[in-house]
């Protein structure tokens, strides 16, 4: 008697168990076909009545994720490729639209059709696959772990709010960093993290201060947030400007130069100091996308006759440090060639037009042969990572051995930041157009000494 009743409590509690695991919305690479399109609302649609907020987005790279020609270039032109024939990898060929394409990930439409063909894929990160997102699955926000459950109820940040077309719940979750980490950390099929924006800034000092991605992404201002809704002091604003507003980019890192002495005589040794400070943002520059994005500090100096030098960084002498200033000859991306089935392909510039001898901050990332790859998915290890952390400075010396042609008067020293957001050599490899390499000057500061 007893016995067979505590059997049958077990099987009660191991069933009730069971339900659960089965009641359970799948996130991360389970959800991978488990819903339709027609479970998502377009973000026209939501456009009527939200019209500010459709316009900031559309002009935001997380409606274009999918669409944006790089994008499309590397998923098509790489990945996929790269998936069909090496095993290790095989998962990318879905998991990319995770995060770029979540609604064709959820419908178990990939590869999605190419964005020419104008289907549904091309809504990108939209309105109501955010707006839909009730939280997150396991400890750490990272690889589309995020959990959508899509519906009549929209997630919002706000409580009591009325809506005509659909009901609305305040959700606190839309509120924190780890909203945004689900897609802005990712883990590779080696496990590294290949994108940790919300990591560092985790560890960073607006972590630490819980100054959050929506308060410089997200700021807020007064206004309403729908045509016919209640006048608010702080509708957030759907900007999610980054590395692809060049007014976001603008002072980003602030520069000073100063020389060791004021006064020199041709044939002295010179030596300079420039001071980077990563001022605006909230987690390391670059970051995200590290493996493409080169920022770099050039450093000149102009006689009062005019002639001028162009001054490269001293080394430090840490392992790996080649690799963070820029060289005429070295060559990377040999995977490039792997990947498209070419035999005997050298490489492409490592550092593309970045001028040889200038300091480059950026995160190397190796494949498994060691050698630099812009393909995060092949990652095998990393280099040194010397990027510039948040509300930390660096410093960088240039010992100059000054000519004996430079002219008596003053020699102005400028030290220059720039950005690219594509290494130049890639992009011209991979036909991608001209402003994704496009250097962006971002500060500059100027200093002089005495030519005696
Ligand atoms: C017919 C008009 C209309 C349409 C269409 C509409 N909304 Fe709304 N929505 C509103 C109104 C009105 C509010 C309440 C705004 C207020 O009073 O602050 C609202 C509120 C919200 C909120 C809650 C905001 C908060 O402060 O918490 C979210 C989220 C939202 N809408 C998302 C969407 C999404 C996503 C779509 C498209 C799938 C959509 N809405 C379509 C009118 C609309
Ligand atoms: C990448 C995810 C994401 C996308 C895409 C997105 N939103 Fe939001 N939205 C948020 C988050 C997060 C908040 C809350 C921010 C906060 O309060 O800190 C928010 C807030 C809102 C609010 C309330 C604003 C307020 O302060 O009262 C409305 C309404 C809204 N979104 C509608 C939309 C519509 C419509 C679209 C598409 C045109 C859209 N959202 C696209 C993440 C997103
Ligand atoms: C569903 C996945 C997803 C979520 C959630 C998400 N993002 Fe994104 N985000 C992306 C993808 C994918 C891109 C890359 C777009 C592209 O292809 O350039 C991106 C790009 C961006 C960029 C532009 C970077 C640039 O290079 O200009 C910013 C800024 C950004 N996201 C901020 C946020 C913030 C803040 C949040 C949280 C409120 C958030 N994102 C939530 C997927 C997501
Ligand atoms: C203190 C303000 C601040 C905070 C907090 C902040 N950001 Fe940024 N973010 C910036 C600035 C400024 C830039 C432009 C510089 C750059 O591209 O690195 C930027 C750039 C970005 C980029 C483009 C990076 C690149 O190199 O391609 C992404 C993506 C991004 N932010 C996402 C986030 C996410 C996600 C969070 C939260 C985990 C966050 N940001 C927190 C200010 C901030
Ligand atoms: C975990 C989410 C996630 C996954 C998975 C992911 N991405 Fe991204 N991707 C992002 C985010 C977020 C950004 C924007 C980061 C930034 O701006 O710094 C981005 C940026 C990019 C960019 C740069 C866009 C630009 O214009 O600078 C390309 C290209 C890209 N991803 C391609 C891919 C490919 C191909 C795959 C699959 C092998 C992939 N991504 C997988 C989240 C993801």
């Amino acid at each position: 008697m007893r016995i067979p009743h505590l059997l049958a409590v077990l099987c009660l509690v191991l069933s009730a168990a069971a339900a659960t695991v089965v009641a359970a919305t799948p996130s991360g690479d389970a959800a991978l076909g488990t819903r339709s399109y027609d479970d998502y609302e377009r973000p026209q649609a939501c456009a009527t009545c939200h019209i500010d907020i459709a316009r900031q987005h559309e002009q935001a790279m997380m409606s274009q994720a999918y669409t944006h020609h790089w994008d499309a270039i590397e998923y098509f032109g790489l990945a996929v490729p790269h998936a069909e024939k090496e095993p290790k990898v095989a998962g990318v060929k879905a998991g990319c639209n995770g995060c770029h394409a979540p609604i064709a990930f959820l419908a178990g439409d990939v590869p999605p059709p190419h964005p020419e063909a104008g289907s549904r894929a091309n809504e990108s990160v939209s309105c109501d696959l955010c707006h839909t997102i009730t939280g997150f699955e396991g400890d750490t926000p990272f690889n589309y772990n995020w959990i959508s459950e899509p519906g009549r109820v929209k997630q919002g940040p706000r409580a009591g709010r009325v809506s005509p077309h659909h009901d609305t719940v305040e959700n606190p979750f839309l509120r924190t960093a780890e909203f945004c980490g689900t897609c802005h950390n990712e883990k590779d099929p080696w496990g590294l993290w290949v994108k940790s924006t919300h990591l560092e800034w985790q560890e960073g000092p607006h972590g630490k201060a819980g100054i959050v991605c929506q308060d410089c992404h997200m700021p807020p201002a007064a206004g309403r947030s729908a045509t016919m809704g209640e006048p608010l002091s702080d509708v957030r604003q759907h900007l999610f400007h980054g590395a692809h507003d060049n007014g976001k980019l603008a002072g980003v890192i602030e520069v000073r130069i100063h020389p060791e002495s004021r006064e020199a005589e041709p044939g002295d040794s010179v030596r300079l100091t420039a001071t980077l400070v990563n001022a605006k943002a909230g987690h390391k520059v670059p970051s995200g996308s590290s493996e493409e994005r080169v920022l770099w500090l050039h450093v000149t100096a102009t006689d009062a006759a005019g002639k001028t030098w162009h001054l490269p960084v001293d080394a430090k002498g840490f392992a790996g440090e080649e690799m963070t200033i820029a060289s005429e000859t070295a060559l990377a991306y040999q995977d490039i060639g792997d990947i498209k089935g070419l035999a005997g392909f050298p490489g492409l510039k490592r550092d593309g037009e970045v001028p040889a001898g200038d300091r480059i901050f950026r995160l190397p990332y190796l494949d498994p042969q060691g050698r630099m790859t812009i393909a995060q998915w092949n990652t095998a290890s990393f280099g040194p990572d010397y990027r510039l952390a948040p509300l930390a400075a660096v410093n960088e010396t240039f010992t100059w051995k000054l000519p004996q042609d430079a002219a008596p008067g003053p020699m102005t020293v400028t030290a220059e930041i720039w950005y690219s957001r594509l290494v130049s050599s890639v992009a011209e490899y991979m036909n991608v157009p001209r402003e994704e390499s496009e250097p962006v000057k971002i500060n500059t500061h100027v200093t002089t000494f005495e030519v005696l």
